[in-house]
């Protein structure tokens, strides 16, 4: 089976804010936002899980997403977001931006050569002085030794059973395969590594500022804070 990102997160939405339930990174989405202010754009916006939460500060925001479905929740949920249906690999929009958020690996769903279109475009949509912020995810020694389908965590949603299998295939892709109860989702995610960015980044106009991670000592959820050449 394979199944698009739209597709998949069409037909994910109504269980997406069970089965990923995070919250750990909300303050500091949010001290960053009161920091440098708006208007602000979430890329792969979702159900509006950290947009939503922004445009409670009463700051101009904005969500683009690729799913109809998870757009159609998070408009029924956050009334002061601009919510647009879009590709964040090639997005035109009629306003410029002091920050744009990239939350939650959705980053990865890119190809290579679509995050290099990603950052042009955010690179157009910038003000001089903003701010894009990137959440990836490093895999550790241990997982890219994953080299056939693996279970690797079992959780429980709304009384489902949930069953995550992971395989890794050289030199970046992982593959993760999700059953929950009868649902089967697959995706497909691009890793990249620091260095890879900022060449990618360096492409674009941008540059890498800062990097750190959400998880000391493990960092792999690490953070790319990019800004203007
Ligand atoms: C893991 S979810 C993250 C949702 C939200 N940012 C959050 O933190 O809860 C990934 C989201 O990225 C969206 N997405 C994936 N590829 C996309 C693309 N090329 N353009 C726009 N949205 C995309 C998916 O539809 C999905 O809503």
């Amino acid at each position: 089976m394979f199944m698009d990102v739209e597709a998949l997160y069409d037909s994910m939405a109504f269980l997406y804010d069970e089965l990923y339930g995070c919250s750990d990174d909300l303050d500091f989405y949010l001290s960053v936002a009161r920091q440098v202010g708006g208007p602000l754009l979430e890329l792969g916006c979702g159900t509006g899980r950290v947009i939503g939460r922004i445009s409670q500060e009463g700051l101009e925001c904005w969500g683009l997403d690729i799913s109809k479905n998870m757009l159609s929740i998070a408009r029924r949920r956050w009334p002061n977001v601009k919510f647009v249906q879009g590709n964040m690999a090639d997005f035109s929009l009629d306003r410029s931006f002091r920050l744009i958020l990239i939350p939650y690996r959705s980053f990865l769903h890119l190809t290579a050569e679509e995050k290099q279109r990603c950052l042009h475009s955010c690179a157009l949509h910038l003000q001089p002085n903003g701010q894009l912020i990137i959440h990836g995810y490093l895999p550790s020694e241990e997982e890219k030794r994953f080299s056939s389908l693996s279970l690797i965590d079992t959780t429980y949603v709304k009384g489902r059973r949930v069953e995550w299998f992971f395989k890794f295939e050289e030199p970046n892709k992982g593959f993760y395969r999700i059953k929950a109860g009868d649902k089967v989702f697959e995706m497909t995610l691009y890793f990249i590594s620091t260095k890879e960015l900022a060449k990618m980044a360096e492409k674009a106009g941008l540059v890498v500022q800062e990097v750190f991670y959400f998880d000391p000592p493990y960092n792999q959820e690490v953070v790319w804070v990019v800004g203007k050449n």
